[in-house]
């Protein structure tokens, strides 16, 4: 019988302590090699507060790890390669975070959801492993279909009596990123100067842009406004048509990421200005389980979901008319999930 709820947390306890001891950030980059894992792995090496970089992929770690080691920054690189799970528990060992690209991009006509096949054992590898071996760490999925890997990977860490729902995300800053370039341009204005929210998923139209929230304001008309929420959802797409069969977004979304990360961090290290990110999480928001909305962070995880934003009466509707596939996904993910941990 699964049983979720019988738990104690006797695995918790006892390798916190030890990780609180060890002095460096440690951050574990889960498909490193890929197309999105070796721009984001490079990002990270970048970032002087990562203290140690373990790499890890089927194979090919050793020479990317080789490569970033000449960069001069205090991180040191370490390759580890194999499907076996050893390699991918010593590569997270004691890790505070883990950041997770691997497993297969779409092709032109797919969606995200048909590659939860392919996909869904990289999420239940995972959040095997990090029960074993860094049971605080923070883990941000980016593989897709995030809106099923998330609660494949939370209903694993359950069964292995090693959830804790303000450390599992789902990343979705690529669809904050692409909001912000997409508005800026329509304004005219640099888009680092641009809030937008966007919330719900990571798929079609589970991704919901909320342009009435928009700084500075965005008056375009009705039609303007149904355009550049379709462009925003679409991206992805247009990114794996425009690659015609070589894989979907690697750059922005290593560049997304490594913003996602860089804030994992400064919420870890502890920062005086609260830092509010947004992501898909286990979520009391709507009736989907998990959704993404605004959080802020602190070096527990999640210390407070801040809920939806304002929405007007279009994009309340558009919110209701998602939840059925997001609550889908979501359901998917769960049963997915029963059954890897039914076979461990
Ligand atoms: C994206 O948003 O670009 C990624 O989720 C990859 C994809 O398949 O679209």
């Amino acid at each position: 019988m699964f049983g979720l709820l019988k738990c104690a947390q006797p695995l918790l306890g006892k390798l916190h302590s030890s990780q609180s001891n060890r002095r460096g950030l440690k951050v574990a980059v889960v498909g490193a090699a890929g197309g999105i894992g070796q721009p984001l792995s490079l990002l990270l090496k970048l970032n002087p507060h990562i203290e140690h970089l373990a790499l890890h992929d089927l194979r090919n770690t050793q020479g990317v790890a080789m490569d970033l080691s000449h960069i001069d920054t205090p991180a040191t690189v370490c390759p580890f390669e194999g499907g076996d799970g050893k390699s991918l528990r010593r590569a997270m060992f004691m890790a505070d975070i883990v950041v997770v690209p691997a497993g297969l991009p779409r092709q032109p006509g797919m969606s995200r959801t048909d590659l939860v096949k392919v996909n869904a054992s990289v999420a239940a590898d995972v959040a095997f492993a990090a029960s074993e071996v860094c049971p605080r760490a923070f883990i941000a999925f980016i593989t897709n279909p995030v809106n099923v890997v998330v609660p494949l990977a939370a209903t694993v860490l359950k069964a292995k009596c090693n959830y804790d729902p303000n450390r599992l995300f789902g990343v979705t800053s690529l669809d904050l990123v692409r909001a912000r370039t997409f508005v800026g341009d329509a304004l005219n204005v640099n888009p680092l100067k641009v809030e937008v929210p966007v919330i719900g998923g990571h798929t079609g139209k589970t991704i919901l842009p909320i342009l009435s929230q928009c700084t500075p304001a965005y008056n375009g008309t009705d039609e303007e406004v149904e355009e550049l929420i379709k462009r925003i959802q679409g991206a992805g797409t247009e990114v794996v048509n425009a690659k015609k069969g070589e894989g979907s977004a690697t750059l922005s979304m290593a560049h997304a990421a490594n913003l996602f990360v860089g804030n994992l961090i400064k919420a870890i290290k502890g920062s005086d200005k609260p830092i509010v990110e947004c992501a898909y999480v286990e979520s009391e928001v709507t009736e989907a389980q998990f959704f993404a909305t605004p959080f802020v962070l602190g070096p527990q995880g999640i210390k407070e979901n801040l809920g939806l934003p304002d929405m007007n009466d279009v994009e309340m509707e558009a919110l209701e008319k998602m939840l059925p596939e997001l609550k889908a996904n979501i359901e998917a993910g769960i049963k997915l999930g029963k059954d890897f941990a039914g076979q461990d």
